[in-house]
């Protein structure tokens, strides 16, 4: 419900901001600047943020740098990995989103190989996990489930993979039909261990995630790799990503697993790179944009 995730901004602005610094160990004062998500995402709850962010840049006489959430998911990979980020193809995988991208700078360029055309991944993870009874949020349990399975039990469908897809949707995605027939074969089959199911449906997601993201370094002449967001957690990607990524010569890059999730460091990553790449602070009444596209980086 929008009103109630804005609200709930609102009325833990303050506490999370002192708790934050008080974990850092730091003062508002010793901080060098104030990044804050401007889009995409729920339009109250960016407003909260921004209106919440430039106060405090305003307060503190500090720049504020408005930032992309989509570009964010990746940025958080610079904090583990003090090699440069760009240029990198990069996976970006959560509830809500599903790109493949090209990087050509983290902080100024960005272009869009291809998307979902339905689900994101992890809303099929999601999906899927409710409709085999196993609750919420089903990436993770489908992940745990998956690990007692065979992921070669069940051939089920690779979404946009065959050669007349590959014509028309060489880098996007579709994971529709793989939960219709993860439906279908749960009704029409009498026996069969849950363990397998997931572990067939993981495979699946995550073969053609991988396929896809080493066609587009091969493709691109790129060969190095990050895969970020909420489904980055997923062992089963990570595993296979290593394999395929060593096979390939592609060096692969994936923030820990904590990372891949945790907005607070996102954020702040992607306004660190800001600074360091040289780009101009956002002005005061930048408008949360809660459409944004992945082009636009910094406000
Ligand atoms: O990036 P994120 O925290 O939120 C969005 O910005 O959307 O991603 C959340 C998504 C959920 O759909 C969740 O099921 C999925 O990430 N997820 C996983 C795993 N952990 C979280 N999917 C597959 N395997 C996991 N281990
Ligand atoms: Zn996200």
């Amino acid at each position: 419900v929008p009103e109630v995730a804005s609200r709930a901004h609102l009325e833990s602005m303050q506490q999370v901001i002192k708790q934050a610094l008080a974990d850092a160990k730091v003062g508002l004062n010793d901080i060098d600047a104030i990044a804050v998500t401007a889009g995409p995402g729920l339009i109250g709850a960016l407003l909260v943020g921004v209106s919440s962010a430039s106060a405090l840049s305003l307060a503190l006489d500090k720049p504020l740098y408005g930032v992309n959430h989509l570009s964010s998911h990746i940025a958080v990979d610079s904090l583990d990995n003090e090699k440069k980020l760009t240029p990198t193809i990069a996976l970006l995988v959560s509830g809500g989103h599903t790109s493949l991208l090209k990087v050509n700078n983290l902080v100024s360029d960005i272009e869009v190989l291809g998307a979902t055309i339905d689900d994101a991944a992890g809303e099929a993870f999601d999906k899927v996990a409710r409709i085999m009874g196993l609750g919420f949020p089903g990436g993770p349990i489908i992940d745990r489930t998956a690990n007692d399975g065979d992921f070669a039990k069940i051939q089920f469908p690779r979404g946009l993979s065959s050669s007349s897809d590959l014509i028309n949707h060489r880098f996007d995605f579709s994971f529709s039909g793989l939960k219709t027939a993860v439906s279908r074969y749960l009704e029409k089959s009498a026996d069969y261990k849950k363990a397998d199911v997931a572990a067939s449906f993981q495979e699946a997601v995550v073969d053609v995630l991988i396929t896809k993201s080493i066609s587009a370094c091969k493709e691109s002449g790129i060969d190095s790799l990050v895969i970020a967001g909420g489904v980055a957690a997923n062992s089963r990607l990570r595993q296979l990503a290593v394999d395929r990524c060593n096979a390939a010569g592609i060096k692969l890059s994936i923030p820990p697993i904590q990372l891949c999730t945790d907005n607070g460091a996102m954020v702040a990553a992607l306004g660190s790179l800001a600074i360091n790449h040289g780009a101009k602070p956002s002005q005061i009444g930048i408008e949360a944009d809660s459409a944004a596209a992945i082009a636009q980086i910094i406000w």
